[in-house]
């Protein structure tokens, strides 16, 4: 057997509804992993066009529409998918929501809060509930997607964001070290910046093109943009048994962003 065998495993996404998207992604590699998957969105229409990919290779996903903000919603989320699937063994949180930027001066309240109610609160929801169902069976693996972000200063007004994601950080250290005893564990994938939906979109913009791009990829060592399907792979390491030993940490998937010396780190001419 592969230590990355993740066949028969019961793997909820949430997020998973982008078409293109991250959580996209890992619902898609973890089905091919054969993994047996309910995947979660509070974009209904996204979700139905994520479980059509996935059934078109052989896999039928339980679908549940759901807000991880809203805690009725994420206990009903639950509910369903033990009375279908059974007892959750894999989490995977990757919700995102990051509407207009603005200067934080400018930050209203009501939206401070929304950031952190789906970006932190939800993700301590889905953890909250996911644990309660492990803690119960002795087993369990949480991954949550943090950010460069919640590492470094993005800007652009990143700034809420940039506080939730480092505070997702946090939960994942201290998750971790609670239930390392009971045969779980926490860990991150921390994405840099990714060629998604949201990101392509940014493409249509000459500003964004001329100004912001060539920042962004100054920060890139690997010189490109990373791919939805880059998370895959980690995904289903931290996943799998192959990772039992892998606990609390904060695995960079981002072609060596956060590795870069702020200040400028040079490589030799020509390569
Ligand atoms: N794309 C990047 O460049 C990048 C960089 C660093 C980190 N990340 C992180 O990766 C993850 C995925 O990012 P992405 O760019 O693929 O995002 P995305 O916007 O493409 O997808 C996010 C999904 O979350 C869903 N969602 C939003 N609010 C929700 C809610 N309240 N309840 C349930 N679902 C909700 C959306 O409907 C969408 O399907 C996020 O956690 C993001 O912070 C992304």
């Amino acid at each position: 057997m592969s230590r990355f065998d993740l066949e028969g495993k019961i793997v909820l996404v949430t997020g998973a509804g982008a078409n293109g998207g991250i959580g996209h992604a890992l619902a898609l590699g973890f089905a091919q992993a054969g993994a047996r998957l309910a995947i979660a969105d509070c974009d209904v229409q996204g979700l139905a066009q994520t479980a059509s990919q996935m059934e078109q290779i052989g896999h039928k996903p339980v679908v549940i529409a759901c807000d991880i903000s809203h805690p009725s919603q994420v206990n009903d989320m639950f509910t369903t998918l033990s009375s279908t699937l059974g007892a959750v063994q894999v989490l995977v949180n990757v919700p995102f929501f990051f509407p207009a930027r603005v200067p934080p001066h400018e930050l209203l309240l009501e939206d401070w809060e929304r950031m952190l109610a789906v970006n932190l609160t939800g993700y301590f929801l889905c953890c909250r509930a996911a644990l309660r169902v492990m803690l119960a069976a002795g087993d369990g693996s949480i991954i949550n997607i943090g950010s460069n972000a919640g590492e470094l200063a993005l800007g652009r007004g990143a700034m809420p964001y940039s506080c939730a994601k480092a505070a997702v950080h946090q939960m994942t250290r201290e998750l971790a070290i609670e239930y390392a005893s009971a045969g779980i564990r926490v860990n991150a994938l921390l994405p840099a910046q990714t060629l998604t939906p949201g990101l392509r979109a940014h493409l249509d913009s000459q500003r964004f093109r001329d100004h912001v791009l060539p920042r962004i990829l100054a920060g890139l060592p690997q010189g490109k943009l990373l791919d939805p399907e880059d998370y895959v792979g980690p995904a289903i390491f931290l996943a799998s048994n192959a990772a039992r030993a892998v606990n609390g940490v904060l695995l960079p998937v981002d072609g060596g962003n956060l590795a870069m010396n702020a200040g400028g780190s040079y490589t030799w001419p020509g390569l």
